[in-house]
């Protein structure tokens, strides 16, 4: 069995030029966590340029499902290079690009009658829904949640609502987007349990935001995701999104799912809203749709679709390489990864429950499938966030060659490969508590 293997101190020294040339050329607006310079993968493996090996629970921010470099994923993009690398599916047709659109429109919640709209990336993607969205219902406003991250463009940063840093600078940011606060269970807004939570955000938006703020015929559609990401890893109560259906329904307001995180069988389910019954209007998907190749995808019902030529389009949105990409990674999800998922989440879910009788500074474990958050409070009765010491956890972690990242105020996201084993993640775990171990020590 494989273990992550730490050969010199971290950064090392070829990681070491790397980062001083890193500072001088690149934007200093990326957010990295620690030192980590990598030159290759392999599955839930991955070396940085001085030969270390780190053992992945990232998979580079939840894109690469189906692990790095899958030798199939690898196989059908070379086929795919030799053949035609672009042309441009704004102004031309080929087949990757239609066979790619057939796929998701079968797969998709709901599954008959729906088109395709193909860009680069999960802002590209929602940018795209905001405009259908207000461009089919003639209506200007928009909801989103509190905590929810859409993406950095300008319809994406303005629908977003999980950092302030995401904003700030930038504004005006565009109108007509109103926040609601996000049924969160563990920490519930309005002062009230966990368990009327659903109810209460639905109560609000209709006898709050309806009556006083805009009225429900403006509103073009509400944004959410099913799991909330970037927001902190955080699952709704399960009837939340059915009664949201039937508000949005009884208002004639579409319901557009952002799937980019915790889409493609991350969740154990190809999309997350299959765990919660519901019908979207619309669905956005990214990130882990073509096991790291560039892809957005805005998938609608057709009948929403009545944006005439020129309206919208992408230059390299629907890449060919990249469309073949995702043929054979739902192939792969098909083919036994969503189960791998459900059931590698289960283990790992378990597992982690069982640290929180050993570390009081773990609050909540939550999540669905491989989206497993782990919430570092200051004290479990107040649910104060403990960013600083979720922080240090995470650098532990990675000093000993486990790749971790932060999701939220005070989480930390388990975000692996779809490929995962059993095995791969009692190492991470080995490894995951021992960091918790060193950080104990030095709280005394
Ligand atoms: C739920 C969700 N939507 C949209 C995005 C934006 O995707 P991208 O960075 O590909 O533009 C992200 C990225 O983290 C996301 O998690």
């Amino acid at each position: 069995m494989l273990r992550p293997e730490i050969k010199t101190e971290l950064p090392g020294p070829k990681a070491k030029e790397w980062l001083k040339k890193d500072k001088r050329f690149i934007s200093p607006s990326y957010t990295r966590s620690y030192p980590a310079v990598l030159e290759r993968g392999e599955g839930v493996w991955i070396y940085d340029v001085d030969g270390n090996r780190f053992l992945d629970m990232t998979a580079g921010v939840a894109v690469l499902a189906t692990g790095h470099s899958h030798p199939e994923i690898i196989k059908v993009a070379y086929e795919q290079i030799k053949k035609l690398i672009h042309m441009s599916g704004t102004d031309f047709y080929y087949p990757a690009e239609i066979m790619l659109a057939e796929k998701l429109a079968e797969i998709v919640p709901g599954a008959q009658n729906r088109k395709v709209f193909f860009g680069n990336s999960g802002a590209e993607a929602n940018e795209a829904a905001l405009k259908l969205a207000r461009y089919h219902s003639k209506r200007p406003y928009i909801l989103a949640f509190i905590g929810a991250f859409h993406g950095r463009t300008y319809g994406a940063m303005s629908l977003s609502g999980s950092k302030s840093i995401h904003h700030k600078g930038f504004s005006p940011l565009i109108q007509g987007v109103i926040h609601v606060p996000y049924p969160d269970p563990y920490r519930p807004p309005f002062g009230i349990s966990g368990e009327e939570v659903a109810d209460a955000v639905i109560d609000y938006i209709e006898n709050v935001v309806f009556k006083k703020l805009v009225d429900p015929e403006e509103v073009a559609a509400v944004f959410f995701e099913p799991i909330q990401g970037e927001g902190g890893y955080i699952v709704p109560p399960q009837d939340f999104f059915r009664k949201l259906r039937k508000l949005t329904s009884k208002y004639g307001i579409l319901m557009v799912d952002d799937e980019v995180q915790a889409g493609m069988g991350r969740t154990g389910r190809m999309f997350a809203i299959e765990h919660f019954g519901v019908i979207p209007d619309i669905v956005t998907v990214a990130k882990g749709i073509a096991s790291g190749f560039p892809l957005g995808a805005m998938i609608a019902k057709s009948s929403l679709m009545d944006w005439s030529a020129g309206s919208h389009a992408s230059t390299f949105g629907g890449n060919p390489v990249s469309c073949m990409a995702a043929l054979k990674t739902i192939e792969l999800l098909e083919d036994g990864l969503i189960e791998n998922a459900e059931k590698m989440g289960n283990y790992l879910i378990d597992n982690l429950r069982n640290l929180m009788t050993r570390y009081d500074f773990i609050g909540d474990v939550r999540g669905k499938g491989l989206m497993i958050g782990v919430d570092i409070v200051k004290d479990r009765k107040t649910r104060e966030y403990n960013p600083e010491l979720r922080d240090r956890i995470i650098n532990e972690t990675f000093k000993r060659g486990l790749l971790m990242l932060a999701a939220g105020p005070s989480a930390i996201r388990w975000a692996p490969a779809l490929i995962v084993k059993k095995e791969e993640i009692d190492v991470a775990l080995e490894i995951f508590e021992e960091a918790l171990k060193t950080v104990t020590k030095r709280r005394r």
